[in-house]
């Protein structure tokens, strides 16, 4: 899961794509860009998540690197501007493939970041929706 700053979309999307899947599959998340590196998730993902019971307190921000290509068979971002910035990273054809929108109709999950708690909701949402998809493409049911 792949969002700007990695404290507000993709760590939720991480948590809520994590409740949905059997514990042996790995979810995690990053941030294309380095400002938020080593902290806490944003306080209202963090709620977002607790009132629809998920923790993603503990998680971590970091920044994505060429690395995850090697790491992750898929790749999920929340717009078009991580994906060109993600596409910037890729060193194949493979790499390329792994990288998709996160919502199934290739919405755009907006940056909620200054935005209002109807922002933070919309989004969890939206990657709600898009992890029900995910489980279902890819047979992911516990
Ligand atoms: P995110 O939101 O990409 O969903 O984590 C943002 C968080 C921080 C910033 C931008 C977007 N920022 O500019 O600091």
């Amino acid at each position: 899961m792949v969002c700007l700053g990695n404290i507000c979309r993709s760590p939720l999307a991480q948590g809520i794509l994590k409740n949905k899947v059997s514990s042996n599959i790995i979810v995690d998340s990053a941030g294309t860009a380095g400002y938020h590196i080593g902290n806490s998730p944003d306080p209202r993902s963090i709620l977002i998540g607790e009132q629809n019971g998920i923790n993603i307190s503990h998680y971590l921000a970091r920044k994505f690197t060429k690395k995850d290509f090697n790491n992750f068979s898929h790749i999920y971002v929340m717009d078009k501007s991580n994906y060109a910035d993600v596409l910037t990273l890729t060193n194949s054809q493979e790499d390329k493939e792994k990288v998709n929108l996160i919502h199934p109709f290739d919405q755009e999950i907006p940056d909620p970041y200054y935005g209002n708690y109807e922002a933070f909701d919309k989004c969890y949402l939206l990657l709600n929706y898009s992890c029900e998809q995910i489980v279902k493409d890819l047979s992911l049911w516990t």
